[in-house]
Parts: C-alpha cells; sequence; structure tokens
C-alpha cells in the first residue's frame, strides 16, 4: 500500500475552539504581536513546538499510575534509567526537568569566561546557558546547512576543518565538544554516522568530551537508516546505540524524542564531572533519582523511550513533514530541503524578499499564518539570533519559520488546512509588512519581545 497511515488509533481527543480572521487579529495585537504570548486555546493548530506536546500513549498512561514517588530509591528511576542505558549506553544518567535543565548543569560545571564550546549549531537554550557563564558557543556547521535549497543529505554536520582549527589554535579553550542530533536550529536536518563518530575521533584527538544533545534522537537515526550507505538493512535501535557509543555524555529533553510532556536527563561517562554535576542537581533540580520530576513523569519517559523507536512511527512521522513540505514546494515557497524530522522550515527570507533581515521577515510570515488560519509557528531567524550579547544586532544567517509537529496529535486533514493557509498567504505576501521590535530582553528575546508592524513597506 502506498498510503502511509498514522500507526494508532485515537482513544481521546480534545476540541480545538474556531475563530474568525477578526478575533485573530484582535487577539495578535493583544499581545504585541508575540505569539507566544497568545492563549493556546486562541490557536487552532499549534505548530510552535513540538516539545511536550506529544499525545502519549494508552501504555504510557498506564505507566503513569505506576509512579513511585519516594524521594529516594523510586523503583521508577531504575525503570527510567534501564530504558536509557538500553539505547544509550552511559555511565551515569542524571535526571532533569527537562533538557535546559540539564545544559545549565554541565555548563556551570565546564562553561566560564575564556571558554569556547563547538557544536554543529546549538540550541537557543544550550547557546542561552553557554553564554550565561561567560563563554563562547560556536556553530560549526557545514556550509551546505545553511544553505536552505541544498539537498545534502545530512545537512545537520558538523564541519571538521573548522572544528579541528578551533582545537590546533585554542584547545585549553575547549572544555568539550558538542552536537546536536538532530540539527533544530538549521532545519531539523539529522547529522550522519559517519559524521558523528569522525567529530568523535577527532575530539578524543584532543582529549575533549563528545556531548551529543540527543533531543531528537530517533529521527536522526530514521535518516541515517534511509540515507547513510550501509545502514538501510540495519535496526533503528542499532543506529541508535551506535550514534551515543562514541560519545562522553548526553544532554536530552525527553518532551521531544520520548514522547513525554516533561523531562530530561543528563548522561555522563566520567566519574568526577557526573558527581559535580549530582551535587549541583540536588542544588537546583531535586535528589538524584527523581531530579526535577515525579516518579510517574520517569514511567511515562521510560516507556516512551519504546514506542520512539517503532520504525512504522518513524516512517510515518517523517512521511508527514515530508508530505506538508512536498505540497509547499508545489505553491512555490521556498523551504529548507530536504525536509527535516519534526518540522517543516519555511524560508521566510527568501518568500518575502522585500522585507529586509532587520524588518523580521519570519515574524511578518508567522503573525500572517496565525492572522489567516488559526495557525502557531514559530520564528528561528534574526529574532531569535539577531542580538549579540553585546547588544548589537545582525541578520542571522537565515529567516526560517518552523511548523514543529508535535507528535501523533495532528492528521493529514490538519495538515491540508495549514497548506491552505500559505495558499491564502500567498496570493497577497506582497501586502505583508516588516515588524519593528518596540520593547526587548537582554537575551532570548523571541520569547518575551513586543512588536509593531511597520508601515508603508
Ligand atoms: N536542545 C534542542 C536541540 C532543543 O530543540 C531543545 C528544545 C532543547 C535542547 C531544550 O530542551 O525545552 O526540554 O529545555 N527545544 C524546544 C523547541 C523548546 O521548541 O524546539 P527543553
Amino acid at each position: 500500500m502506498k498510503t502511509v497511515i498514522e500507526p494508532f488509533r485515537i482513544k481521546s481527543v480534545e476540541p480545538i475552539r474556531m475563530s474568525t480572521r477578526a478575533q485573530r487579529r484582535a487577539l495578535m495585537e493583544q499581545a504585541y504581536y508575540n505569539l507566544f504570548g497568545l492563549q493556546s486555546e486562541d490557536v487552532l493548530i499549534d505548530l510552535l513546538t513540538d516539545s511536550g506536546t506529544s499525545a502519549m500513549s494508552a501504555r504510557q498512561w498506564a505507566a503513569v499510575m505506576q509512579g513511585d514517588e519516594s524521594y529516594a530509591g523510586s523503583p521508577s528511576f531504575a525503570r527510567f534509567e534501564a530504558a536509557v542505558r538500553n539505547l544509550m549506553p552511559f555511565k551515569h544518567i542524571i535526571p532533569t526537568h527537562q533538557g535546559r535543565a540539564a545544559e545549565a548543569i554541565l555548563f556551570h560545571l565546564v562553561g566560564g569566561a575564556g571558554k569556547v564550546i563547538p557544536s554543529n549549531t546549538h540550541f537557543d537554550t544550550t547557546r542561552g546557558n553557554i553564554e550565561a557563564t561567560g563563554a563562547q558557543a560556536l556553530d560549526l556547521l557545514i556550509a551546505e546547512g545553511n544553505d536552505p535549497a541544498n539537498e545534502h543529505p545530512f545537512k545537520g554536520n558538523m564541519d571538521l576543518a573548522r572544528l579541528e582549527a578551533l582545537l590546533a589554535a585554542k584547545a585549553d579553550q575547549v572544555p568539550c565538544v558538542m552536537i546536536t542530533v538532530t540539527n533544530n536550529a538549521g532545519g531539523g536536518q539529522p547529522v550522519s554516522l559517519q559524521n558523528i563518530r569522525a567529530v568523535a575521533a577527532l575530539a578524543h584527538r584532543y582529549r575533549k568530551p563528545l556531548i551529543i544533545d540527543g533531543c531528537r534522537f530517533a529521527e536522526n537515526a530514521w535518516f541515517i537508516k534511509i540515507r547513510e550507505a550501509g545502514q538501510g538493512t540495519r535496526s533503528v535501535v542499532d543506529i541508535v546505540r551506535d550514534m551515543f557509543a562514541d560519545a562522553d555524555g548526553m544532554t536530552m529533553s525527553a518532551k521531544k524524542d520520548a514522547f513525554a510532556n516533561i523531562g530530561g536527563w543528563l548522561a555522563l561517562n566520567d566519574d568526577v564531572l557526573a558527581e559535580q554535576a549530582r551535587t549541583r542537581l540536588i542544588q537546583t533540580e531535586g535528589f538524584p533519582t527523581y531530579g526535577g520530576l515525579a516518579g510517574r513523569d520517569l514511567e511515562a519517559i521510560a516507556q516512551g523511550l519504546t514506542e520512539i523507536v517503532d520504525e512504522q512511527y518513524l516512517a510515518y512521522r517523517i512521511r508527514t513533514n515530508a508530505y506538508i513540505g512536498e505540497r509547499l514546494i508545489a505553491l512555490g515557497i521556498p523551504i529548507v530541503r530536504p525536509v527535516g524530522g519534526h518540522a517543516v522550515f519555511v524560508d521566510a527570507r527568501g518568500w518575502l524578499p522585500h522585507i529586509k533581515p532587520l524588518a523580521y521577515p519570519g515574524q511578518s510570515l508567522v503573525c500572517a499564518l496565525y492572522e489567516f488560519g488559526g495557525v502557531r509557528s514559530c520564528e528561528i531567524g534574526t529574532v531569535m539570533f539577531g542580538l549579540s550579547p553585546d547588544g548589537s544586532e545582525r541578520p542571522a544567517p537565515m529567516d526560517l519559520v518552523r511548523l514543529a509537529m508535535p507528535r501523533r496529535v495532528y492528521t493529514q486533514s490538519h495538515a491540508d488546512y495549514v497548506v491552505e493557509t500559505f495558499a491564502e498567504i500567498a496570493a497577497q505576501r506582497e501586502q505583508l509588512t516588516g515588524y519593528r521590535i518596540v520593547q526587548q530582553p537582554r537575551a532570548m528575546r523571541h520569547f518575551t519581545a513586543h512588536f509593531a508592524p511597520l508601515v508603508g513597506h
């Protein structure tokens, strides 16, 4: 059969509250044109993030009831730890309330002024946590990764030559090397197994640990299976194990590829670092057998980790986004190609060339998608990355709009509706205006900045 069906039935539903375009225009104005300021009930299709928005399975809900809420030594922790270690063979697995808490602990220990931490592309919270310690977060993505039209199969790969140059010149300043799978900020693009291994070998040559940001590890493994030479007949579980075999630790948000609504972990092999991390964990998150989580959350993660590596699920998952991407391409809308794992990334700068990067074409498209169709998306461009720690502003490498697909939540007609919203905007895209920022915090401004439309564009 050619039709890729959702490999599940729906047992519990949530109503969507319908709204009119006029209502949405008013709501958006009240939120200062920042869609993080909306009430989620005022959104028809919420593609703001795939994080924490998964539909849990009946088995996960059943596992929730097994949660043991003991302060210390909960069997829920043992099940969580075993489920993680089944896939990622790290010595120390330290639960946190979400991914950024793992990052905060790690960089509290290894960051600091004068340090440089390279990655393919740091996600915004990773960058934020690194910069908060005074260290520099350096993105060393291959050049193809910054070209939306380039069809390279592993656009999340690290640029090995630039990594080597950095290590040769500044080894003393580099406490660890990171790599993000898939590369969220660069379009949800995968990293090849070959590249992970080469990065690990290079890092180890300079005695640096490799830490993988593994948020979307299963989607990355699926791309390795279908795109990398020699991997097609291997199981996703084996590929996942190989992805982590050469690493020295990981940070993880269980809100992505663990089907959980909350949770994360920091994993490490180094005993000394792990002990320091657990001490910090007790100060900031909780005792090491629960971190910042309830026992029931640990159970949901443990069960979710067995479901996320299901190959039927991954085939459907990757196809969902490819389907939307193909239809947007057919409408002449430039997107990051090939389509990534968890989201379709629209090249707003390419589609709205009349709006200059510092007038935020991504923000303009995000607002239009909400006004026209009640679809909430997320700017990943100059709003998110354009503000330097010194307060100056520069265009980000790309101005993208991310349509992130929650896992197991929306059906094909929801996808069709999103595409139709784009078709409506396409007819009037030259009338879309840019925006200016009227108020912003000093860092991570995309969450809380206030915008105003520019007139006369
Ligand atoms: N790393 C990556 C690659 C991420 O995508 C995220 C979160 C984090 C770390 C932090 O994890 O949210 O559990 O603290 N990304 C979400 C998103 C927020 O919408 O892409 P967290």
